[in-house]
């Protein structure tokens, strides 16, 4: 292992529909290049195979790119760091076989991470906050692949408190979207189209979940039946009514959110909440998360948005925390050391 003060670490990402690259300096990102695949834009949602092919068209690309603009030559890295899991199997593999032959011909670790530790543990790359949340903390990460609450005691010791049973919430964002004819991923879109709509204009039902558990398969069938409805009473009532529905779809969702997690803060008696994933890009959540700040003197940790979304600083962060525990993955065994 090549020792230096602080490691050089490459991360790669691509569970989803993002290939990333970025090389990180210890906590601080060098670079951090994200190419979208625009392809899945009109075929409403991401298609695993197109996917994992466009990976490989893209993926000796982006990592060029990331080592160029951080003006790092592939003999300065001190280990790989690439997404294990979870997300589309075919786009995983594409990452890890990448990471794994880099690794062995440059002879330096190959260290796996976690896509959702990874979300969580973002908030600690240089420069995001003026302080990083103090252990222990809340996190509330939401993204197309998973909803949880997670109580952060440590970089390696995050505890379940609870989780989707059914659709994530990022699933939901999209899913509706589609059905009101937007292009993927439509979260992004009811955020810009719910701009100046009534969010109390439509009341869409919240489900009964105990606990910290969340649920968003009833919201989903109640809009599809209440939309199916509505259309053949009035056909463009879609067109006539978009920005109201986006903003009540975005209301019931940011109202499901916010009970959860004041009830893990009442619950567990901490007032650092973070927040993670693509979801938290929606600007109507960050909004009322900044007013409970307010209201509550709670911390809230946002993250800025390029590092809400999928990308690889995040798993090159989660490398270099790994790297200082040398928890590298075996080569030969194909498994988590
Ligand atoms: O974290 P992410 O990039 O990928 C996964 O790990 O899934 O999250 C993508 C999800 C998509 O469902 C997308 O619609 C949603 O995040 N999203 C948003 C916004 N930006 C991205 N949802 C609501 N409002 C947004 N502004
Ligand atoms: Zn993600």
């Amino acid at each position: 292992m090549r020792e230096t003060v602080t490691p050089i670490i490459l991360g790669i990402e691509s569970s989803c529909d993002e290939t990333s690259a970025s090389v990180s300096k210890g906590f601080r990102v060098l670079s951090n290049e994200v190419s979208t695949q625009e392809i899945h834009k009109n075929l409403g949602g991401v298609i695993p195979e197109l996917a994992s092919r466009f990976h490989q068209k893209n993926i000796v690309d982006i990592i060029q790119k990331a080592l160029s603009s951080a003006k790092i030559s592939k003999d300065q890295l001190n280990a790989v760091s690439f997404t294990i899991g979870i997300g589309l199997i075919g786009s995983l593999f594409v990452g890890a076989s990448f990471a794994k032959s880099l690794a062995l011909t440059l002879n330096i670790p190959l260290i796996g991470v976690h896509h959702v530790r990874a979300h969580i543990l973002a908030h600690f790359i240089e420069g995001v906050h003026y302080n990083p949340p103090d252990f222990p903390f809340l996190c509330l990460t939401i993204s197309g692949g998973h909803t949880k609450i997670v109580l952060v005691n440590d970089f390696f010791k995050i505890n379940l408190l609870g989780q989707t049973v059914d659709n994530s919430v990022g699933e939901t964002f999209d899913k509706v979207a589609k059905l009101w004819g937007f292009p993927y991923p439509g979260g992004p879109l009811i955020d810009k189209y719910a701009i100046g709509g009534n969010p109390n204009r439509f009341s869409f039902s919240k489900p009964k979940i105990n606990g910290l558990n969340f649920s968003f398969s009833g919201l989903n069938t109640h809009i599809l039946l209440f939309t199916k409805k509505q259309l053949k009473i009035d056909s463009m009532f879609i067109k006539k009514n978009l920005p109201d529905l986006c903003a009540s779809l975005q209301k019931v969702i940011c109202d499901i959110l916010i009970e959860k997690i004041e009830n893990a803060v009442f619950k567990t008696k901490i007032h650092k909440v973070a927040i993670s994933g693509g979801v938290s890009a929606n600007s109507e959540l960050r909004k009322r998360f900044f007013h409970i700040s307010l209201q509550k003197g709670w911390e809230i940790y946002l993250l800025p948005k390029e590092y809400t979304l999928d990308n690889a600083a995040m798993i090159a962060l989660v490398g270099f925390l790994s790297y200082r525990k040398k928890k590298f993955y075996h080569f030969s065994m194909g498994t988590k050391k």
